[in-house]
């Protein structure tokens, strides 16, 4: 039996999803009635995804709370997410798009492989330099200690 607190998180995941597609489909459908002049249009579509941006955040709330959430995890998610779109989910619908036939397709999906190479490849910089500054504060930390402990180890003699 499914525990009911799994199935709400599923819930929530979806929720996410479909809000964040809201977002970005409202923005792109904003930008092609300002092509076309309909500027009333345009507005109330951004005007929307503005706020499909909150409720998409009112579900990351719940889904990564921001007390479990540091810098360094963050970039450990974003990492693995980018992973994924260039090892498995793109080179999959690149084998589909192929087979299909879908030039333009695969041209996309081409470049969406790269991009997302690139945004792990940068995650990863950000995330090895926080490490090496985490670890050099710690060296720091440690030398102080030693030297409190020697300034205490000189009171006690
Ligand atoms: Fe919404
Ligand atoms: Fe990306």
């Amino acid at each position: 039996m499914a525990r009911p607190e799994i199935k709400t998180w599923q819930n929530l995941e979806a929720a996410f999803a479909g809000e964040s597609m809201a977002h970005i489909k409202y923005r792109y459908f904003a930008k092609l009635a300002r092509a076309a002049g309909d500027e009333d249009t345009a507005r109330i579509f951004e005007q929307t995804a503005d706020q499909e941006v909150m409720h998409a955040f009112g579900h990351l709330d719940l889904l990564y709370p921001a007390a479990d959430i540091t810098p360094a995890k963050a970039l450990q998610i974003a990492i693995e997410g980018e992973t994924y779109e260039y090892s498995e989910m793109y080179p999959g619908f690149r084998q589909t798009a192929v087979e299909e036939g879908n030039a333009a397709a695969v041209a996309e999906i081409d470049e969406q492989i790269s991009e997302s190479k690139e945004h792990a490849g940068q995650f990863k910089a950000v995330l090895e330099k926080a490490a090496k500054r985490f670890a050099a504060l710690a060296k720091v930390e440690e030398r102080h200690a030693n030297h409190y402990q020697k300034a205490l180890d000189a009171i006690q003699a």
